[in-house]
């Protein structure tokens, strides 16, 4: 089959996709820890608020912009406006850029995977992995799983095997969640997660927090949604599956924090360790909890299924961009981007340890690409995709494509159509323009 050929299998096939582009160490690692930065129940429900209010809408439109491209990321840009197609290499750029970090974190997965499998993770030092070459082996290890995944292609690879993760994540955290509710004192992590405090409602932090937290957990901003809705049937109800994916990747993250936050409570472990949180404090809570290790294997296992499908998905976009343009095919391209991504990702995974000495504007190359991509490009690629669907997109073109030809001038339309052109666009600017200008001032 020629690339060009390539669409999803069904419906539920584009769906699984796009939950698995979705749910990934977003809501596994960033969201527990973000909650527990931000004082627990009050960033959820800021968290929500913008997956509903920017996420979906956002998700939508770039899904649109694939499908009404029906070629690849770059070009749905240069379909609405042709001048705009230098602009649609960015969000392919950031993908596989956000790639080589994200690798390293799924590397990090992989081997606290290995190890649970083995018994050792009690032995576990952190800090001392995280600085030593170790991460180089397990990062190139799991871009290798990710490319393999991706040479199957888009319905037998892609499509197939997020899916196959879904499930088996969905099933792996009902069971810790059951059992990490059932701990003595855990009732203490759930009033945490749901408590509501309004105080924190006022903190501007918390929202800024909570906008790119939507932004990163529904892959927006980084060519995949543009790229796996160049494979979506033109009947495909768009904006129903943007916000089925976005429940279910709220539903995934708040699993997370039942899973999480009651067994560390109940183990008398502090919430608030940061980006630790995930490979520090739940070793020792696994470590203690009757079964611990069992759910260690379970817990990492997920974790590791969860990366692997969004990990795929940031590749993508440069894949199909590469092998459908130059007419080279996707096994090949697939092994030639594996090729650069272990030159360009190495750096990252060495960044900790080696390499700590190299220093961009104080960070190390991964806290500095992490910084590039998270606070720059993605935001940079959501406010251009609102943009071009919003004001280029002609003869309301996006409520179209959104709710087909009879309905767009319904006043639900209209309402879409402000809310692609002004409210998400601004709230978007707003969350990134706002730490800039404080950094500054
Ligand atoms: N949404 C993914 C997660 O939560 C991250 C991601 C970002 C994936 C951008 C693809 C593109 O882990």
């Amino acid at each position: 089959m020629s690339a060009k050929e390539e669409s999803w299998s069904s419906n539920f096939g584009f769906m699984m996709a796009m939950i698995g582009s979705a749910v990934g160490l977003g809501s596994i690692w960033r969201f527990p820890y973000m909650v527990a930065q931000s004082g627990g129940s009050a960033f959820i429900f800021i968290y929500v608020t913008m997956m509903l209010v920017v996420g979906i809408i956002g998700m939508a439109v770039e899904t649109a912009l694939g499908r009404n491209s029906g070629v690849d990321a770059v070009d749905s840009y240069a379909k609405i406006a042709p001048k705009s197609k230098i602009l649609g290499y960015i969000p392919v750029l950031t993908g596989f850029l956000l790639a080589t970090i994200y690798t390293v974190l799924g590397g990090w997965a992989l081997s606290y995977f290995a190890q649970s499998l083995f018994f050792q993770l009690g032995n576990n030092d952190f800090e001392a992995f995280r600085v030593s070459q170790e991460p180089l082996f397990w990062q190139i290890l799991f871009l290798f799983l990710t490319m393999l995944i991706l040479s199957l292609g888009v319905s037998k690879g892609i499509e197939k095997y997020s899916t196959l993760m879904n499930f088996l994540l969905l099933g792996m955290i009902l069971i810790i969640v059951f059992f990490s509710l059932q701990l003595e004192g855990a009732m203490a992590g759930v009033y945490y997660l749901f408590t509501p405090k309004f105080e924190a409602f006022k903190d501007p932090t918390i929202w800024l927090m909570a906008t790119g937290q939507a932004f990163f957990s529904l892959s927006l901003g980084s060519g995949a949604i543009l790229t796996y809705g160049v494979y979506v049937d033109k009947k495909s109800p768009i904006l129903r599956s943007s916000a089925i994916t976005a429940i279910a990747s709220i539903v995934m993250a708040l699993l997370m924090g039942l899973a999480i936050f009651p067994a560390v409570f109940a183990m008398g472990q502090e919430p608030n360790a940061g980006p630790g949180l995930l490979f520090v404090t739940l070793p020792l809570v696994f470590n203690k909890m009757p079964g611990g290790a069992i759910f260690a294997i379970l817990f990492f296992a997920a974790t590791v299924f969860a990366a692997l499908t969004s990990s795929v998905s940031m590749i993508e976009p440069a894949l199909r961009r590469i092998s459908n343009q130059m007419n080279i095919s996707r096994t090949k391209t697939t092994w030639s981007l594996f090729a650069i991504l272990v030159v360009l990702g190495a750096p990252m995974a060495l960044a900790p340890g080696l390499l700590s000495s190299v220093k961009i504007l104080g960070l190390n190359l991964f806290d500095t690409m992490n910084f590039l991509i998270d606070k720059i490009m993605m935001p940079f690629n959501g406010i251009v995709t609102f943009i071009l669907a919003g004001w280029l997109w002609k003869k309301r073109g996006i409520v179209t494509e959104l709710l087909g030809e009879e309905k767009s001038n319904s006043a639900f339309g209209t309402f879409l159509l402000w809310l692609v052109r002004l409210i998400a666009p601004t709230l978007v600017a707003i969350a990134v323009l706002k730490p800039l200008y404080d950094y500054i001032i």
